[in-house]
């Protein structure tokens, strides 16, 4: 558990106070993570081996997933990697070589479970792929809510080349985003597709050159924070029952709708329609 409180020395005429800390933030050594208008954007910080996801990545990307869940002044978070080369290069492949079959469906397991929690994140998290994004890069770009491209970037499941196949749920999110035919063919060839491709494909939402690519994802976050956040967690939560075969879409759907007429912040909406003004969601 990281520790986020931190205690004021106590002096002479002074009672010993504690805090929490809301601003001050939290280091990793993998990941470097900046706070701005309530928006979180986390970059994979290993450019020498192109932000391979190796164990100490997946571990902090946990950490910072439980950052973004508990920080009251995270509205919404950025996924991206360092440098202009790679987004995510993929899993670390030289964690790989020494595995049994029972330790490689486990670090699967870890890796799907974490690309679990971005998917169902109430909290808003969007990847803005500025480079290669293979194996496990182009799983964790899809695990988020949607993906923004710089013109560079470059898409692949290559694991076929190593005798592997996707393991952190590529096999899934690639059909259900882009339709099996396509899937297969990225999948059974290896072969790495470019930023206009994957637009087409309908695998990014946006192609922005490099230097657009946060500002972007900022102003696109910036309209979403703006939005009711309950009805925003319930939107990804409906959406992502649709692809679910554990759960009715239409019944998840319809019970986050009669959900919603129990919030303040529907009354809110409601109220500033008709009074002609602009809602007010966030007391900041
Ligand atoms: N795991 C571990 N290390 C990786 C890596 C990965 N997935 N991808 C890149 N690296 C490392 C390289 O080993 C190299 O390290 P080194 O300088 O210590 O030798 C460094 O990152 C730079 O990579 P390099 O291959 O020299 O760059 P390149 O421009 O020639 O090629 C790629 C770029 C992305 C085409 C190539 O690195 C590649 O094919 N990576 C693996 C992609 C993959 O198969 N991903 C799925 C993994 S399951």
């Amino acid at each position: 558990m990281l520790d986020t409180s931190y205690k004021i020395p106590v002096t002479r005429n002074m009672k010993l106070v504690t805090k929490p800390l809301q601003q001050m933030p939290i280091m990793y050594k993998t990941l470097l993570t900046n706070l701005q208008d309530g928006i979180l954007t986390i970059t994979i910080n290993r450019p020498d081996k192109l932000n391979a996801l190796n164990k100490e990545v997946m571990t902090e990307l946990n950490a910072v997933l439980d950052e973004v869940a508990d920080n009251t002044d995270i509205q919404s978070a950025i996924i991206t990697g360092s440098g202009i080369k790679a987004f995510v290069a993929g899993a670390d492949i030289s964690e790989f070589k020494a595995l049994s079959p029972t330790e490689g469906k486990e670090v699967a397991k870890y890796g799907q479970d974490t690309f679990f929690r971005i998917e169902n994140s109430p909290k808003p998290i969007i990847a803005c792929v500025n480079g290669f994004a293979l194996g496990g890069g182009c799983e964790l770009a899809m695990s988020c809510h949607f993906r923004i491209a710089s013109d560079n970037a470059k898409f692949g499941q290559p694991e076929v080349n190593l005798g592997l196949i996707p393991g952190y749920g590529g096999t899934q999110r690639l059909v259900q985003l882009i339709g099996k035919g396509r899937a297969l063919e990225m999948i059974m060839t290896g072969n790495i597709i470019d930023a206009n491709t994957a637009l087409q494909f309908g695998l990014v939402n946006y192609v922005v050159s490099i230097e657009d690519l946060l500002t972007k994802a900022t102003e696109l976050l910036k309209t979403i924070n703006a939005k009711a956040p309950s009805a925003v967690g319930a939107a990804i939560k409906a959406a992502n029952a649709a692809l679910s075969n554990q759960q009715n879409g239409y019944e998840v759907e319809l019970e986050a709708f009669g959900n919603c007429f129990g919030t303040e912040e529907m009354k809110e909406g409601v109220d500033a329609f008709l009074e002609k003004r602009k809602p007010v969601f966030r007391k900041n």
